[in-house]
C-alpha cells in the first residue's frame, strides 16, 4: 500500500514516464555504485583492525542506534568482497566506490605500524575489481576516525589529527599507487562536524553547537588540503590520479520570491555546502558565513568570532586542492527567512536563522532526512556552475532509502529515472559538466543510527542471515540495463 501511494505521488509530481528525459547519456558518461567500509566490511576486530568511533559509539551507545545494532558483521564484505565486485561487474559499472577503514590500516592511528593483513584485503579487492575491469573510487575517510585519536587527543577538534590523517592518506597513496586513481579524501564533512561535534547526534556524540562544530570544520579542510599536497607533490606526477573532497547538501528552494527568502535559502546553502566548498574552490569561508557567526559572537560575549579564521597561507594553501566537484545529494527543503533568535547559547541554527520544511505532496518531504524532489538536484546542479564555474562535477552520492525493503522496488526505478533525468536535462539543456553518476547503493548495509532498520540497496541483504546472501531488487535489473542502454525510456535519441 505504502509503495502504491508512493508510486502515484511520484507521478502526480510530474515525473511519470513520458516527462523523463529521452536523450542518450553521453557516452564519455561514467555509472557508479557506493559504498563504505563502516556500513559493510564487518570484521571490525579481525586481522589487526582495531576499534573507530563508530564501533565505539554502537557499542558503547545502543539507545543511540535505532535498533540498537552495531557493524560488527554488516554484510560481512570483508569475507564476502568477491560477492560484492561479482555484483558490480554483472550490472556493467565503470567504478565501485568504497573506502578504505583507518583502523585497518593504521591500527594505532599514527603511521607507526603498518597492518599488512589490512593492506592485504584491499589489494585482494582492488586485484578482484581490476580483473572485472572497473575502477575503483577510494574514500580515505568515510567518518571511521580511530577511537584511539578519539581518546587521546578529542578527535577532528585537535588540529593534530588533521596532519595524522595526512600521514594515513600518505601511506594509501604509496600502498595503492598502482590500484587507484580516483582518490576521495573525506566524505560529508558537514555530517562529521555538525553531527559529531555540534549536535552529538553522530559519533563521536560531542555535544558542542555552535562551537565544536566549527573547530571540526577548518581542522578537517585543513586535513583534505594536506592530503592534497602530499598527492600534488609526491604522487601526481606518477600516478596521474584525481582527489576531492565531497561534500553534500540539500538544495534549498526559497520558499517566495521575496528578496528576503531567496537571500535566506543562499545563506542555507552557503553555512551547509559553501562553508565547506568555498575555502577549497574560492577561497576562504564565504562571506556571508564569516560576518553572521562574527555578529552573533561578539553579541554572545566571545572575545573572537567562534568560527575560527584562516591566515592568509592557509587561504592559499586551501583554494584550488580539487580536481573535480564530488557531491552527495538527498533531499529539497523550502527554505524562509526567519527572525534573530535572542542571544543566548550559540547554536548551529541560530546562525543560520532560517526556516526549512519540506511539502507534504513530496515522498518523505514531511519529516524525514531525504525527500524525493528530482529537480531539486538539477537546480542544485545549476547553482554549483554559477557558484563554482564549470568544474566538472561527480554524483558521489544519490538514492532512496525506504523502510519495507521490498525487492519488487518500483518506486526505486521511478526514483533514479527521475533523478538521472534530471542530470540529463543539467548535461543537455543547462550545460552542467556532470560527468557522473553514483548510485547509493548497490546493496543493503549498516546504515549509522538507523542500523539496519532502512533500505537503500539495490540488492536485499538479510542481516539475520549468516550467509548474508545478496539477492537483486528489481531496481538492480532496471538500473543495469539502464548503463547498458544509456537510456532512461524504451527508445532513446542522441
Ligand atoms: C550519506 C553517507 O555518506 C552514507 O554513508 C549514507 O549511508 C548515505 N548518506 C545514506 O544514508
Amino acid at each position: 500500500m505504502k509503495v502504491f501511494v508512493f508510486v502515484l505521488s511520484l507521478i502526480s509530481l510530474g515525473f511519470a514516464d513520458d516527462e523523463i528525459n529521452s536523450r542518450y547519456f553521453p557516452k564519455s558518461f561514467k555509472f557508479a555504485v557506493a559504498n563504505a567500509a563502516t556500513q559493510i566490511e564487518g570484521g571490525w576486530l579481525e586481522d589487526g583492525k582495531t576499534e573507530s568511533i563508530w564501533d565505539h559509539f554502537a557499542h558503547t551507545h545502543p539507545e543511540k542506534i535505532g535498533d540498537h545494532s552495531t557493524p560488527d558483521i554488516a554484510c560481512d564484505s570483508y569475507h564476502k568482497y568477491k560477492e560484492d565486485v561479482a555484483m558490480v561487474k554483472a550490472m556493467g559499472l565503470d567504478y565501485y566506490r568504497l573506502s578504505i577503514a583507518w583502523t585497518r590500516i593504521l591500527p594505532t592511528g599514527y603511521p607507526d605500524k603498518i597492518n599488512q593483513a589490512g593492506v592485504q584485503y584491499y589489494k585482494n579487492l582492488f586485484a578482484e575489481l581490476k580483473a572485472v575491469n572497473v575502477e575503483p573510487m577510494v574514500t580515505l575517510y568515510h567518518w571511521d576516525l580511530p577511537q584511539a585519536l578519539e581518546d587521546e587527543l578529542g578527535g577532528w577538534l585537535n588540529e593534530t589529527v588533521a596532519d595524522l590523517f595526512a600521514e594515513y592518506a600518505r601511506v594509501c597513496f604509496e600502498l595503492f599507487k598502482d590500484d587507484v586513481k580516483m582518490w576521495i579524501t573525506i566524505n560529508e564533512p558537514k555530517q562529521v562536524c555538525q553531527a559529531g561535534y555540534g549536535s552529538g547526534y553522530y559519533a563521536p556524540g560531542v555535544v558542542s553547537d555552535g562551537i565544536g562544530e566549527y573547530i571540526c570544520s577548518k581542522n578537517l579542510i585543513m586535513a583534505h588540503a594536506k592530503a592534497y599536497h602530499i598527492y600534488d607533490n609526491e604522487f601526481r606526477a606518477t600516478n596521474q590520479g584525481r582527489v576531492t573532497m565531497v561534500i553534500d547538501t540539500s538544495w534549498s528552494e526559497p520558499g517566495s520570491d521575496s528578496a528576503e527568502n531567496q537571500e535566506a535559502a543562499e545563506r542555507a546553502l552557503q553555512f551547509g555546502f559553501g562553508l565547506y566548498a568555498n575555502p577549497i574552490f574560492i577561497g576562504n569561508w564565504p562571506q556571508v558565513v564569516i560576518d553572521r557567526i562574527a555578529q552573533r559572537s561578539e553579541l554572545e560575549g566571545f572575545a573572537t568570532s567562534r568560527l575560527p579564521a584562516f591566515t592568509d597561507e592557509e587561504i592559499a594553501y586551501v583554494k584550488g586542492t580539487y580536481d573535480y566537484l564530488g557531491l552527495n545529494h538527498y533531499a529539497t527543503k523550502m527554505v524562509n527567512a526567519t527572525a534573530d533568535a535572542p542571544i543566548g547559547d550559540p547554536a548551529y541554527w541560530k546562525d543560520i536563522s532560517v526556516s526549512t520544511w519540506g511539502k507534504p505532496e513530496w515522498p518523505n518531504g514531511a519529516g524525514d532526512w531525504f525527500s524525493v524532489v528530482p529537480w531539486g538536484l538539477r537546480h542544485l546542479l545549476v547553482w554549483l556552475k554559477k557558484t563554482y564555474g564549470d568544474v566538472e562535477i561527480v554524483i558521489t552520492e544519490n538514492g532512496l532509502s525506504d523502510t519495507t525493503g521490498i525487492i519488487e522496488d518500483d518506486h526505486r526505478i521511478s526514483y533514479y529515472q527521475g533523478y538521472l533525468s534530471a542530470c540529463l536535462d543539467a548535461i543537455y539543456e543547462d550545460g552542467v559538466n556532470l560527468s557522473t553518476y553514483t548510485a547509493w547503493s548497490i546493496i543493503d548495509d549498516w546504515e549509522w543510527t538507523s542500523g539496519y532498520g532502512i533500505f537503500l540497496g539495490m540488492h536485499y541483504v538479510n542481516f539475520t542471515d549468516p550467509e548474508r546472501t545478496r539477492i537483486p531488487r528489481k531496481s538492480a535489473g532496471w538500473f543495469t540495463n539502464m548503463v547498458k542502454t544509456r537510456c532512461l525510456v524504451d527508445t532513446c535519441t542522441e
